[in-house]
């Protein structure tokens, strides 16, 4: 088991329809190579946890950092993980809603990420922290009392 975790920057704004592309290209992928873990996206920043064999996280890494969808790509953590922090592949977008039909099944509301506890953040206290940091650099995102800084 190897975990990556990396944050990005979107080139342009994406729209719904290339989020729900990148989306579903991506479930599908991770799916069949027994990768799993999740994507936030909000305000053009991408932020992503993959976990699974080795091989598979290093191969779908491989193609993500090429994707010229994204730069200014800073991986925040790669190395071997003795247990999943997630038991699928979801992606986290403000409104869920607003995506096609096809990636609402797998998508959630980054709200969802607000309470302290919340499942959608991992099983994993590294993880989690992780993904606090990463809201916490959103002013309007995560409420005051959830802040560490
Ligand atoms: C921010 C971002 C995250 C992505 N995450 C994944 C991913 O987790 N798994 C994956 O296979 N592709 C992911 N992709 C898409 C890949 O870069 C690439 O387009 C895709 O894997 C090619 O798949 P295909 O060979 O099936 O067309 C991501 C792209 C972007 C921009």
């Amino acid at each position: 088991m190897h975990r990556l975790v990396y944050k990005s920057q979107a080139v342009g704004e994406p729209s719904a329809r290339e989020l729900a592309d990148i989306a579903c290209q991506s479930q599908a992928n991770n799916k069949r190579f027994g990768v799993t873990g999740l994507l936030l996206i909000h305000d053009g920043s991408f932020f992503q946890e993959l976990e699974g064999p080795r091989s598979a996280v290093s191969q779908a890494f491989a193609r993500i950092r090429r994707d010229p969808r994204h730069e200014k790509i800073e991986v925040l953590e790669f190395g071997p993980a003795r247990e999943r922090a997630f038991a699928s592949w979801r992606i986290g977008v403000g409104h869920p809603e607003d995506l096609p039909e096809t990636a609402r099944d797998f998508a959630f509301s980054l709200f969802d990420l607000i309470p302290r506890d919340a499942p959608e953040r991992g099983a994993r206290d590294r993880v989690r922290d992780k993904v606090r940091a990463y809201l916490a650099a959103f002013e309007r995102l995560v409420p005051e009392g959830d802040r560490r800084h």
